[in-house]
């Protein structure tokens, strides 16, 4: 695009500087910015968008632009065609958008690399029920309300919660042979759930999982992230030993409830994160109590699992959370009680954690075969 005018040239400038909410990057990178025509009353864009762009994101789109552009916003909207798409997909499966894949056509897992810029956030448990799945959605949430760029892949194949925990029924949106991680309340999601009727049970082992979450990794293009949540499936089996080998940076945290019996599995999964060589960063300790009416508190599963846990794995108890009907309620609503309720105990409680996890900043791991000779 070029102008005659300085003016022109610096709109031009900011509006290319937009990112687009569903695909993460920069339109001037994307190049999907086809046209700027200033008028005597504002200005006119042409975008290019791929058809099955979601709603919600092309509403944002409009909202960006016009504030970048600070004066009105004639936006006209075309349709990429399948070789655009294909094209947009090529350039995001790259990971920055300026690689293409190799020349095997073999794609890189942008998280595969020690020296990836993400931090990979493995939440664990002994046991379902827990509130494993609760702690990872709330606590992704809650770093996106920082202003984190933040995945969650939902690891639990067998038992995928997450689509639901968030609201999110959509598919995945296709360009070309790359899928784009869609969003909710600004989390970027994968999960079996989206690709599957949560009625119909996975049965995968082994390399068919692995092969799963490979693809989850490497055929989703994520954008740039600051924090990858992962909500493992809970115990040992095929899926923490494939997590730890496709994201080598990936930090264990350990969910728990209060009582002796849960901390007793909970220490399983972190003898198991130790054992796939995951650095165990911290317990978080959830339905620690429940706060009534009245303000009295009540321990209902007990007290001390969190914090005898932390000892024995000697990391930080980095959070004990309270037992709220808004946890659930959320759950089943599609929108996390870290944001339904903004002023409740939860969402402080998860605010906290996720400035905790944020201090503790990466873990430095040297492990043995990654050592440069
Ligand atoms: N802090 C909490 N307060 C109230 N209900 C909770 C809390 N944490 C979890 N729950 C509820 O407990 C049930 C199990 O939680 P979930 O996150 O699905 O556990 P897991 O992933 O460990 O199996 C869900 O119904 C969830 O809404
Ligand atoms: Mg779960």
């Amino acid at each position: 695009m070029t102008s005659a005018r300085p003016e022109t040239e610096e709109l031009v400038a900011r509006l290319s500087a937009v990112e687009d909410p569903a695909l993460f990057l920069p339109l001037g990178t994307l190049g999907t910015l086809r046209s700027v025509a200033p008028r005597s009353e504002g200005v006119a864009l042409r975008v290019a968008l791929p058809p099955a762009y979601p709603d919600d994101a092309r509403a944002l789109l409009a909202e960006r632009l016009a504030a970048a552009a600070g004066v009105a916003v004639f936006l006209e909207l075309e349709e990429l065609d399948e070789a655009g798409q294909a094209a947009l997909g090529e350039r995001l499966a790259g990971g920055d958008a300026t690689e293409a894949p190799d020349a095997n056509g073999t794609r890189a897992n942008p998280f595969g690399q020690k020296s990836s810029a993400t931090r990979v956030l493995a939440i664990s448990s002994g046991k379902g029920g827990v509130g494993k799945s609760s702690v990872t959605v709330n606590l992704a949430v809650a770093l996106a309300a920082t202003g984190q760029r933040v995945g969650l892949l939902d690891a639990d194949i067998y038992g995928f919660s997450v689509p639901r925990m968030l609201g999110l029924s959509s598919p995945p949106l296709a360009l070309g042979h790359t899928l784009v991680a869609p969003v909710a309340h600004n989390v970027r999601v994968v999960s079996m759930g989206l690709f599957i009727d949560e009625d119909r049970a996975v049965a995968w082992r082994g390399p068919m999982l692995h092969k799963a979450l490979e693809q989850f990794l490497v055929d989703v293009y994520w954008g740039p992230l600051d924090y990858l949540v992962v909500d493992l499936p809970p115990g040992t089996g095929d899926v923490p030993m494939s997590i730890a080998s496709q994201l080598p940076g990936a930090e264990c945290y350990v969910v728990t409830t209060p009582q002796p019996a849960a901390q007793r599995v909970a220490q399983r999964a972190g003898a198991l994160a130790r054992e796939v060589r995951m650095p165990v960063r911290g317990v978080i300790e959830n339905m620690s109590y429940f706060l009534a009416p009245d303000g009295t508190r009540h321990e209902i599963f007990g007290h001390g699992g969190g914090e005898r846990l932390a000892q024995s794995l000697g990391v930080p108890l980095l959070a004990r959370l309270p037992l709220e009907t808004a946890v659930r309620e959320g759950a089943d609503e599609g929108v996390p009680a870290a944001l339904a309720a903004p002023d409740g105990a939860v969402a402080g409680a998860f605010s906290e954690l996720a400035k905790a996890v944020i201090a503790l900043g990466p873990a430095r791991v040297y492990r043995r075969e990654l050592k440069v000779k």
